[in-house]
C-alpha cells in the first residue's frame, strides 16, 4: 500500500511530493522519497528556479536541477517542472537590472526555452507561470507585468511550448483553492488564452492550506478550471496548523481536510494528480516562512505517519 498506489487505484497519473536533493543524505527520508507505492512524481522545490539555473544573464546552470531529473529517470516517476517564470527567487542580475520591454521580453523567451529544452522528455508538466496574481484578482506588479504588461504570460507559454511540445503547461498559483476574484481571473485569463489560440494545458492549485479552512467551493472551482478545457492538479499540498502544538481535535481535523481534498481531485476527472509540498515535517517550508506554524505534512518529523496519511488513503 502507498499514496501513489492510491491514487493510481483511482484512475490518477499520479501522487508525489517536492524535494531538495540536499535531503537525500537523510537515509530515513531517501527510503520513503525512492519508493514508487508511496510516490510516484517529484517536483524540485528550489532547484529549477530562476536564481538557481540562469544565475548571471545569460548563463544556464542545471547541476543541481539534474540530480532531481536523474533520480526520476533512474526510478521511474513522472516529473513537475517548477517554474519557469516568478516574481520571486529571482537572481540580483534580473532583480537589480533596468530592462526595455524588448530586452526583458527577450530575457523571459531565452530562460522559459533554455529551462524547459534542457529538459525536454523528461518532463510531463511545467509551471511556466507561477503566482502571477494578487488575491483581489489584478495582476501582480512584479518586474514582469511592470515593464511587459500581461504579454510576458503568452511569450513563456509560446517559448515553453517551441522548447517541448510533448509537456504540459501550467498556470500555478495559490490562494485558488475555492471560487472567488483570485479563481475568477485566472478562469478569464485561461479563457483569453484560449480564445487567441495560446498554448495551455493545465492549472496547478498550490494548496497550502489551514486546518479547518478547506474552502468548501474546492471541487466546483476545480469543475469550473476544467470546463475551460484545461486539466487541473493539487501542486504544492500541505495543511498547517495556525499555532502549534496541534490539540487531538486538531490533529483529527487535519485527516478530515486532506481527505475532503484528495476526494475533491477524486471527483473531477480532469484532475491528473496530488503533489505534497514535501511529505514530512523535519524538512516542510512552513515553520520557515510562517514563523510559530507547522506540522502540516502527512509525516511527523521522526517519519512517523499521521493521521493526516490515512486521510490521503481514505479520499482516494
Ligand atoms: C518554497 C520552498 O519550498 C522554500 O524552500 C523556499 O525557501 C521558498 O519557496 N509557492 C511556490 C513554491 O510556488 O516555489 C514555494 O517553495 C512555496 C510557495
Amino acid at each position: 500500500s502507498g499514496l501513489n498506489l492510491a491514487a493510481k487505484s483511482a484512475k490518477k497519473l499520479y501522487f508525489g511530493t517536492a524535494t531538495n536533493s540536499d535531503q537525500w543524505n537523510d537515509t530515513t527520508y531517501f527510503n520513503i522519497l525512492k519508493n514508487n507505492a508511496e510516490f510516484g512524481q517529484v517536483t524540485p522545490a528550489n532547484v529549477m528556479k530562476w536564481f538557481a539555473t540562469e544565475p548571471e544573464e545569460g548563463v544556464f546552470t542545471f547541476q543541481d536541477a539534474d540530480i532531481i531529473a536523474d533520480f526520476t529517470e533512474k526510478t521511474g516517476k513522472l516529473l513537475r517542472g517548477h517554474n519557469c517564470v516568478w516574481y520571486n527567487q529571482l537572481p540580483d542580475w534580473l532583480v537589480n537590472g533596468t530592462f526595455t520591454a524588448p530586452e526583458l521580453a527577450f530575457i523571459v523567451t531565452r530562460h522559459c526555452f533554455n529551462l524547459v529544452n534542457h529538459y525536454k522528455g523528461h518532463v510531463y508538466s511545467w509551471d511556466v507561470i507561477n503566482e502571477a496574481f494578487n488575491d483581489d484578482g489584478t495582476f501582480r506588479s512584479d518586474i514582469f507585468y511592470n515593464v511587459l504588461n500581461t504579454s510576458y504570460i503568452p511569450l513563456a507559454l509560446y517559448a515553453a511550448r517551441a522548447a517541448d511540445p510533448n509537456a504540459k503547461l501550467y498556470i500555478n498559483d495559490f490562494n485558488i483553492e475555492g471560487t472567488g476574484a483570485k479563481s475568477t481571473a485566472l478562469k478569464n485569463l485561461i479563457k483569453w488564452l484560449k480564445s487567441n489560440d495560446v498554448p495551455i494545458d493545465g492549472v496547478g492549485i498550490q494548496s497550502h492550506l489551514i486546518v479547518g479552512e478547506v474552502p468548501s467551493t474546492f471541487q466546483q472551482n476545480m469543475e469550473e478550471f476544467v470546463e475551460l478545457g484545461v486539466e487541473v492538479a493539487i501542486t504544492e499540498l500541505d495543511i498547517r496548523f495556525e499555532s502549534l502544538p496541534p490539540t487531538a481535535a486538531g490533529i483529527a481535523q487535519q485527516k478530515k481536510d486532506y481527505e475532503t481534498v484528495i476526494a475533491a481531485c477524486n471527483a473531477v476527472e480532469k484532475c491528473v494528480g496530488v503533489t505534497v509540498w514535501d511529505f514530512t515535517d523535519k524538512y516542510s517550508w512552513i515553520p520557515g516562512t510562517f514563523p510559530g506554524q507547522g506540522d502540516a505534512c502527512p509525516w511527523d518529523e521522526n517519519f512517523v505517519k499521521k493521521p493526516a496519511y490515512q486521510g490521503i488513503i481514505d479520499g482516494f
